[in-house]
Parts: C-alpha cells; structure tokens; sequence
C-alpha cells in the first residue's frame, strides 16, 4: 500500500454559508481507479477540488504524497495531480491547441525540447496531433475535452481526475477517452472519475466511493 491521496476529517463551507463537505476521511493508494458517485450537489466536484489546491479546507487535511495542500501553491501541486474540468471551456485559454498543451510545461520553465516532448506526447495520446494549429475554439466541444485533458496529461501528473468524462460528447467518445484512462492507470496514473454514468463505472472503476448529501 502506497497511499497517495490521504484525507482527514475534511469539511469545506463555501463563504455563501453552504456545508458542502462535512468530514471526509478517505485513502486512495498509489494506482488505484476509483469511481465517485453520488447526487447533483453532493460535494463531489468540491471534494476534487481540495486534491489539487483549488479549494482549502475549512477543517482537516488533505496530503498528496505527503504533502499538506494547505501549505502548497495549485501551480506546485499541479505537477502531481491533474483536474479535468467538467466544462472543457473553463480551462482553455490560448488560441492554439499547442500554446494550451505547452501552457502548463511552459510555467514549469522546462527545456524546450521537454515541452515539445510533452506537447507530442500529449496530443497523441488524445489523437488531437493533426489539430495542432487550430483555434480549440473550432472544435467540437468533445475535441475541446480532448484539448483540456492533453494540456493536463503534458504536466506528466502521478495523480488524474476526471469530472464527468461524458459532458458533451456521446457514450462513444466517453468510452474512448476512458480507455485511454484506462491505459494510463495501466502505466501507473492513480485515477478518480467522477460520473453518473453507472455503466461507466461497471465498465471501468475498481473502487467506488458514494457521496451522499
Ligand atoms: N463556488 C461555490 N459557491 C457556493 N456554493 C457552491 C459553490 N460550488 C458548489 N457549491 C455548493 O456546494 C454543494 C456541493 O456542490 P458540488 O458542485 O461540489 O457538487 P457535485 O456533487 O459536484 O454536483 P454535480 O453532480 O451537479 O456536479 C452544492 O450545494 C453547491 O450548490
Ligand atoms: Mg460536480
């Protein structure tokens, strides 16, 4: 057992007053696919949050690797843990699909050989490669997924999240892109998917985790 994502005792309430998460303990080892369930506002979406910085806890913990989230900049723990948003179009900013795929390696002040490396890398792994000179504002909203999730896969992070791998596009492109997750757990990325879509999880998730209110 190697615990990669450890979560102790977290609550999150948002300034508005909302208690969206209220005590969260869980551990997620090293390698692990892992399906998270649950109804519409039930703190998914929130609880994914905290593993990459975006959100602080209000209480408790959260460590990646050890590391306590609290203390580290999203731009350090974006190199260890990848959030696919579930609105593609939230993430996308250049006017290229290379610039957004190099975006993050770029910030990283990597080599320009590495980050050519990375942006190759990425884009095949998606099938986006032919794309490369295209406006994202061009593509479908499923290649813009695509996009998205090639920019997070070129940050070479240990720790993968999904929300909603379905969002805007049909159960086949949903299928190919877990698939592709898929072989990327295979290789050794610890996955957690958030999704409605049980047919999904039956398909793919070793490990569900069910949140409720
Ligand atoms: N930025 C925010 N400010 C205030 N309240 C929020 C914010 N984001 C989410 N909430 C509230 O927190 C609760 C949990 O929302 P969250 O988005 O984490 O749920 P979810 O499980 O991801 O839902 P969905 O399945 O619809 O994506 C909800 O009551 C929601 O209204
Ligand atoms: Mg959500």
């Amino acid at each position: 057992m190697n615990p990669i994502v450890e979560v102790k005792s977290l609550y999150h309430t948002y300034p508005s007053g909302i208690e969206a998460i209220s005590g969260i303990d869980i551990t997620i080892n090293a390698q692990e696919f892992v399906a998270i369930i649950g109804q519409n506002g039930s703190g998914k979406t929130t609880f994914a949050k905290h593993l990459n910085g975006l959100l602080k806890p209000t209480a408790g913990k959260v460590f990646i690797k050890g590391m306590d989230t609290a203390k580290k900049r999203v731009s350090e723990l974006a190199r260890h843990v990848g959030y696919v948003f579930q609105n593609p179009d939230h993430q996308i900013c250049c006017d290229t699909v290379e610039t957004e795929v190099a975006f993050g390696p770029r910030n990283l002040h990597l080599e320009k050989e590495d980050i050519e490396r990375r942006v190759q890398g990425a884009l095949q792994a998606v099938d986006l490669l032919e794309y490369r000179t295209v406006n994202p504002k061009q593509l479908s909203k499923g290649q813009r997924q695509r996009v998205a999730f090639a920019s997070i896969l070129a940050m070479e992070p240990s720790v993968l999240i999904i929300d909603e791998p379905t969002t805007g596009q049909d159960y086949r492109d949903g299928i190919a892109m877990l698939d592709l997750v898929k072989r990327l757990n295979q290789e050794g990325h610890t996955v957690l998917f958030i999704t409605h879509d049980m047919q999904l999880v039956a398909k793919y998730a070793k490990r569900v985790v069910v949140f409720q209110d």
